[in-house]
């Protein structure tokens, strides 16, 4: 099933504490962002990605784009003060409303592309879904470092992206979320307001996101693994 995707790379990488966008960083050679590229510039149901950058990046992004021979962005759109507003601009550049996009971090390089398309399809059906995986750790709820509850775990998910969604029922979150003055930590938080279901697809553990500088040991050893 077909699909566009905003890409939010617009942000400062500074839990990475890299003195530039994170997504420049090499991962053997190649950019965290062309990582994550390659992999819908690959799938052929991708029928565009639109790209939220920070206007520094700009040049940069532009000239990798060029280098690594990636075609598919068809638009490059300005970031956002947060995830959120990043977006939000993407989403003003989906060329349907009628069809699905996805919204996938460009600091998940990992993401597979049989992932996606379970992820799609589910969108296609329910209008909403994201992927996600059953949470390992014993979770507790605490108050001034003193342990308040221990959460039951079996209902648990820890939430990643890419989430998919029809294009008009995430733009009608987006809206409402503005009008509310609401500022979620994903798309889902914002469609499960207004109110419309979303279902889970489970995905994999090393779909990372890479934030901070340990991160980067757990993302080569990924790319070592996939190539035995
Ligand atoms: N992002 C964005 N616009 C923002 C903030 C973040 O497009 N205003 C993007 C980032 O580029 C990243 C994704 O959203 O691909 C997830 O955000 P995060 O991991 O928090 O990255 P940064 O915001 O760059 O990192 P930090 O929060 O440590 O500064
Ligand atoms: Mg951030």
């Amino acid at each position: 099933m077909p699909y566009q995707v905003i890409i939010p790379a617009a942000g400062q990488g500074k839990r990475m504490g890299a003195g530039k966008n994170k997504l420049l960083l090499k991962l053997e050679a190649t950019p965290i962002l062309i990582h994550t590229l390659k992999v819908f510039e690959a799938d052929p149901e991708c029928l565009g990605i639109i790209l939220a950058i920070h206007p520094d990046d700009e040049q940069e992004f532009k000239s990798l784009l060029n280098e690594y021979g990636i075609h598919k962005v068809s638009s490059l759109v300005t970031g956002g003060k947060e995830r959120q507003d990043s977006v939000y601009n993407g989403l003003l550049a989906v060329s349907s409303l009628d069809g699905i996009v996805l919204v996938h971090d460009a600091a998940r390089p990992f993401i597979k592309v049989e992932t996606i398309h379970k992820l799609v399809d589910a969108a296609g059906k329910d209008g909403g879904a994201i992927v996600a995986v059953p949470v390992k750790d014993t979770i507790k709820k605490a108050a001034n470092n003193q342990v308040a509850e221990t959460v039951e775990r079996s209902s648990l998910w820890s939430v990643q992206t890419p989430q998919a969604f029809r294009a008009s029922i995430l733009l009608e979150a987006h809206n409402k979320a503005a009008r509310d003055q609401f500022i979620g930590t994903d798309e889902s938080s914002l469609v499960e307001r207004i109110p419309h279901p979303v279902s889970i697809i489970e995905g994999d553990y090393d779909n990372i996101k890479l934030t901070t500088p340990e991160d980067l040991y757990f993302a080569e050893a990924i790319l070592r693994k996939r190539k035995e």
